[in-house]
């Protein structure tokens, strides 16, 4: 009954509080963590996770809850989406609740602190201590009139990213997101390559991923991923929200407003089918983190199989809550030693193929 943009609040404070005690922060690993397990654990590009499971962009904005995540059984985490500008976020309602198709309805707009307040809150936790997980940092262009114009839009993100450039595990640009006035204009092939020819000069070795939207044509996937071949992209965060309004994993029962996109089990078989198609056209060039839609182990063994090494969620976590974490990876090692699989990594992409048509 409570406004849910109220409740999230409500729970990010909570949740950063717990963080900031070594008790507190016990007590939480004690009750929601699971053992690590050798089987869930990869080194990505010389990353290592320890498990594959991550927070998604968009749950923790401002970077806030680096150091209560670790103990929630998260293998890694997204900050941001990170602006060049703070921005205070869309007019009016922000956050819809979707109970009957188990997703939310978001129009934050990319609502956050900026990139100067975020990274110098991050480098004041580092200087405490290391990270306990990857972390990636979620670029975004700043929401505002002016980065509509492509050549203003992408020196937006390169400063962005210039301000990350010592933090952080890899980093995640964000050109999907549906909440913006300018569209998504990095979709684009033109743009694309302008962008990443900036992106390529950037001094660093880090992975650098490329969230796309679940809305995409095959087409429009092909022209991405013949673009990112010649630059320094690692892989793809598949998916975003989605725009779409008459898929039929929308139940009736559930009131959708105009704006703003969809997660959860409304983006879920969207998101699938998109990651057997990356996976099967860029033939292993290319790592795939797989969200949208994991609510249960099942949910979550089915994006590995369709191609995706790495997986992420928020939606899941909001209606099962945080136990969820744990109880994925306790049933991913049962789903892979009943496939009589040894590690992980060799369930990835097994059923790309069939998947594709
Ligand atoms: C409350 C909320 C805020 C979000 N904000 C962002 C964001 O700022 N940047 C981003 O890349 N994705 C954002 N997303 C999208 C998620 O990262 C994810 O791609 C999408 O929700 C699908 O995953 P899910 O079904 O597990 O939620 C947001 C999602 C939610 C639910």
């Amino acid at each position: 009954m409570i406004d849910p943009e109220r409740v999230h609040e409500g729970m990010v404070r909570f949740a950063s509080l717990l963080g900031s005690f070594r008790l507190t922060r016990w007590i939480t690993a004690l009750k929601l963590g699971t053992p690590k397990h050798e089987m869930l654990r990869q080194v990505v590009r010389g990353v290592t996770f320890e498990n594959p499971i991550g927070l998604s962009g968009g749950f923790d904005k401002n970077a806030v809850l680096t150091q209560i995540i670790p103990s929630v059984g998260f293998g890694f985490m997204e900050v941001g989406s990170v602006t060049a500008r703070a921005y205070q976020g869309n007019p009016g309602q922000h956050l819809w609740r979707m109970p009957a198709s188990r997703a939310l309805v978001i129009n934050y707009g990319l609502k956050n602190e900026g990139a100067d307040v975020i990274s110098q809150r991050l480098r004041n936790e580092l200087r405490k201590q290391p990270f306990a997980i990857p972390i990636s940092i979620n670029i975004a262009k700043t929401n505002c009139r002016e980065t509509n114009d492509v050549a203003i839009g992408i020196a937006d993100y390169a400063e962005t990213f210039r301000t990350f450039l010592d933090i952080g595990s890899f980093f995640t640009i964000n050109i999907s997101c549906p909440n913006v006035t300018s569209g998504q204009p990095f979709h684009e092939p033109e743009n694309l390559e302008k962008l990443l020819i900036e992106l390529d000069k950037m001094p660093t070795e880090k992975p650098i991923f490329i969230k796309i939207s679940p809305d995409l044509t095959h087409e429009q996937i092909d022209a991405i991923l013949e673009v990112a071949a010649r630059h320094h992209v690692d892989g793809f965060v598949c998916t975003n929200l989605s725009k779409r309004r008459d898929l039929p994993s929308i139940s009736p029962k559930d009131f959708v407003p105009d704006v703003g996109g969809i997660s959860g089990k409304v983006v879920e078989a969207l998101t699938d089918a998109q990651i057997a198609y990356v996976y099967s056209k860029s033939q292993g060039k290319f790592l795939i983190i797989g969200v949208g839609g994991i609510f249960s182990a099942e949910d979550a063994y089915r994006k590995i199989r369709l191609g995706a090494s790495l997986l992420e969620l928020i939606t899941g976590m909001i209606y099962e809550g945080p136990q969820l974490i744990s109880e994925i990876q306790l049933g991913l090692v049962r789903l892979l030693e009943k496939d009589g699989f040894t590690h992980i990594s060799q369930a990835v992409g097994v059923d790309a193929k069939k998947a594709v048509h």
